[in-house]
């Protein structure tokens, strides 16, 4: 889907009128799902444009935070926006070299779920706080605590430039299960 675009105004810098495109999200099991993500240098119109590209992505799946490595790109970058009230503002964020710098120790419990694995769900247990250190499209370092959905989101879209999906979490029979799943719609999929 190619499409005119307003642009993201505000925090994420993104402020010029241009083409937004989605891009095809990876199913596990893949390699490149797998791989840590290289951090991100320079901000190029290239870094701008997938930005854009997978804020695009994410709202049209729909889904809450999408990373890089989920559309192929092995770049340190993640987009998220967990407004979720009714007529709320949107927020979308853009973070690229995201690092947890502080977590509480009291933990929360979500259902979590994930664009590359699509219709499964699985409660996982996070620090229920972060606080989160990262460069924005802006060029500068940020800083932020999240809590709730927020810092669920971002700890769970940070893993992915680790490598790590939330399945990675659960015990073995039932990620294989979730794994096989995954398999079986893939070959549906290619079949189609
Ligand atoms: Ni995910």
């Amino acid at each position: 889907m190619v499409r005119a675009c307003k642009g993201f105004a505000g925090e994420t810098g993104i402020n010029y009128v241009t083409p937004m495109t989605t891009r095809p999200i990876l199913i596990h099991p893949d390699p490149r799902l797998k791989k840590v993500a290289e951090p991100v240098g320079e901000i190029t119109d290239k870094i701008r444009v997938l930005a854009e590209d997978m804020l695009e992505t994410m709202y049209a799946a729909p889904g809450i935070g999408l990373a890089a490595p989920q559309v192929g790109v092995g770049a340190r970058i993640l987009v998220m926006d967990c407004v979720k009230e009714e007529g709320a503002p949107a927020r979308p964020m853009v973070l690229m070299n995201p690092e947890v710098i502080g977590s509480s120790d009291d933990a929360n419990v979500y259902e979590e779920g994930c664009l590359s694995i699509p219709d499964q769900y699985a409660e996982v247990t996070r620090p229920s706080e972060v606080d989160v250190r990262w460069l924005g499209l802006d060029g500068e370092i940020h800083e932020e605590h999240f809590d709730g959905l927020w810092a669920t989101c971002v700890q769970h879209e940070i893993d992915h430039l680790d490598g790590k999906l939330f399945i990675d979490y659960l015990g073995p029979l039932k990620r294989q299960m979730i794994t096989r799943k995954m398999q079986k719609l893939k070959r549906e999929k290619a079949r189609a």
